[in-house]
């Protein structure tokens, strides 16, 4: 059961992100080091949870044990919240009259990455959510104005995306770059793509079966740099990726700015 549309904040841009319930395994979520993440956690029934206990669990990994990241109990508690996460998590008061008991964890570090648990012990029945969390070096790719860039993004399974879907966004979810819905997208009869990627975008068809859906952006912009995300939303564990493009402007440009530094 894939719930949609939950919010995953890097920097400053919230970006579309998805999780599931405990049914397939967790939600696979992907960051960069010192980067902002929202771990998605919503009750399907959206009942007001504002005062209710949820606590959010780190799994135990290699010589540490399980780590208490955030527990709310009809207001924050952080008696026990371990060292590591002290300052930097916290929740949407706001969202959790409609069920929603998501986090923010802000400068992610490496040792972030693990499994996070979601959990509701007072709720008939008890609910337990659970995300992968995956926190990574940055990505950035660096291009300048007017070339073509390969965005890289394939799946480590490879497995055959030919008759699946992905999803390219920038910005937080607030371009459409790229979509392929089952043989079809934006250059043969999906609509919704961005104006200014119009014309400009495309995937390798024969890539796909070794589960590589990198496109293409031709000449390039500066104003196509931000953050891209490539979402595989339909998959067993739903999987995004996120990096960094920086189209910058004509080398002389560049070596003059160098001079003057
Ligand atoms: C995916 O395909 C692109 C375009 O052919 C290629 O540049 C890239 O190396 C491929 N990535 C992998 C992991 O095979």
């Amino acid at each position: 059961m894939i719930h949609l549309v939950d919010l995953l904040c890097l920097s400053l841009l919230c970006l579309t992100g998805k999780t599931l319930g405990d049914k397939n395994g967790p939600a696979v979520i992907n960051v960069d080091r010192g980067a902002e993440v929202v771990l998605p956690c919503s009750l399907s029934t959206k009942e007001d949870i504002e005062l209710k206990l949820f606590v959010w669990r780190k799994a135990p990994q290699k010589d540490e044990g399980q780590k208490e990241v955030f527990l709310y109990d009809k207001g924050i508690d952080n008696r026990g919240q371990s060292e590591e996460f002290k300052g930097r998590v916290s929740h949407f008061q706001d969202k959790l009259k409609h069920g929603d008991a998501s986090i923010t964890i802000r400068n992610t570090t490496l040792s972030d990455s693990g499994e996070y648990s979601c959990y509701f012990p007072r709720l008939q029945p008890r609910q337990t959510f659970y995300i992968q969390l995956v926190v990574e070096p940055s990505k950035v790719i660096k291009v300048e104005e007017d070339s073509d860039v390969v965005l890289p993004c394939s799946l480590s399974t490879k497995e055959d995306v030919t008759s699946g879907l992905f999803d390219w966004r920038k910005d937080g979810g607030l371009k459409e770059v790229f979509l392929y819905d089952r043989g079809f997208h934006y250059n043969i009869g999906l609509v919704g793509q961005s104006e200014e990627f119009k014309g400009r975008v495309s995937h390798f068809q024969d890539e796909l079966k070794h589960g590589n859906a990198s496109i293409i952006i031709r000449n390039t912009k500066i104003s196509d740099s931000g953050v891209y995300s490539c979402d595989f939303p339909e998959l067993q564990k739903p999987q995004t990726f996120y990096f960094k493009l920086v189209v910058g402007s004509a080398p002389e440009t560049n070596e003059r700015s160098l001079m003057m530094t």
